[in-house]
């Protein structure tokens, strides 16, 4: 049984290329947005993810790092054109060994990259309301889905980091021209507080068909998923478990989902309805 969210758009058929870095830009607070050169990229919807490994043609025996590591897709869901390739970008924060490779590849080097994985968001109806809530690295995930519910919907992007140099991806958002709003937890960027915190009034407030979109820490996620039962919202999150292999063969990425049983999130998620986690089972 699947638990992802209903209306999901299909996804394209993955593909394991190594693809080249073109870009490798270093922010502040250990961020870096890794633009990657992938031939035959299929595109992707959003939500989706990638596992990405250093390394290229010349290292398929590498094992340093053993494992890829998933990585949201955060720019470049529009399919290659024929016999092409396509920029794609993923926004990444260091956070050990792998991050810590994957931010110092040059352009030139190769990543070793399969994708696009897992199911997406379901899209944003037109005429609808979205508010869309981002925390940390989860920030990559909603890029595409409030860039295409600009189009035809009324979005609200709240992005929240620990401090303003922690923040991803905050200009790119801020050009799409949805209602966009940052916190930050020591007020040093934006409204000082949670980026959960006046989320119940804001939903409470809202007229009309309304859906929260979600990606972040998980006690952010779970905090989204309370608040959304208490007003009535429907709302989606996008899990970030660890994962060793994407594909559902190591299992490592089970969560346990309330029919019963656990759920692996690199094949049924990372996308769920946030009703269907069991919140209380995950660490
Ligand atoms: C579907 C999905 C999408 C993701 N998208 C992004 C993204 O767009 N940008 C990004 O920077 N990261 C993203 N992540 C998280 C990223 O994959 C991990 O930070 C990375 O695998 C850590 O590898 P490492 O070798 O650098 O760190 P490790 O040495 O493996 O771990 C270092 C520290 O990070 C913690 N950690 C490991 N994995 C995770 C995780 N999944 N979530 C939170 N903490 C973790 C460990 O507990 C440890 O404390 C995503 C994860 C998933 C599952
Ligand atoms: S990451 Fe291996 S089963 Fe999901």
């Amino acid at each position: 049984m699947t638990q992802s969210p209903d209306a999901q758009r299909p996804s394209p058929t993955p593909i394991r290329v190594d693809a080249e870095v073109l870009e490798n830009h270093r922010d502040a607070g250990g961020n870096h947005c890794l633009t990657l050169e992938i031939p035959g990229w299929p595109g992707a919807e959003p939500g989706q993810f990638a596992m990405l490994k250093p390394g290229g043609p010349e290292e398929s025996d590498r094992t340093d790092p053993l494992l890829p590591r998933p990585m949201a897709i955060y720019r470049g869901h529009a399919p290659a054109q024929s016999g092409g390739a396509a920029r794609v970008d993923f926004l990444l924060k260091v956070a050990g060994r792998g991050t810590r490779l994957l931010a110092g590849a040059r352009p030139g080097e190769f990543i070793h990259l399969v994708g696009p994985l897992g199911g997406s968001f379901a899209p944003i109806a037109r005429g609808s309301r979205a508010l869309l809530v981002g925390g940390g690295t989860g920030i990559a995930s909603l890029y595409e889905l409030a860039a295409r519910g600009a189009k035809g919907a009324e979005v609200e992007v709240i992005l929240g980091a620990r401090r303003a140099e922690d923040l991803m991806g905050s200009d790119a958002f801020e050009a799409l021209g949805v209602n966009f709003r940052v916190t930050t937890e020591d007020g040093s960027r934006g409204l000082a507080g949670r980026v959960t915190d006046g989320l119940e009034d804001a939903l409470a407030a809202a007229e009309g068909p309304t859906t929260l979109y979600a990606c972040g820490p998980t006690p952010m996620m779970r905090a989204c998923a309370e608040i959304a039962a208490r007003v009535g919202v429907a709302c989606q999150v996008s899990l970030e478990n660890t994962m060793a292999c994407g594909f559902g063969v190591c299992l490592g990425c089970a969560v346990p989902v309330r029919s019963g049983g656990f759920s692996l999130i690199c094949r049924a998620g990372p996308v769920y309805r946030a009703e269907d986690v069991v919140w209380e089972g995950l660490p």
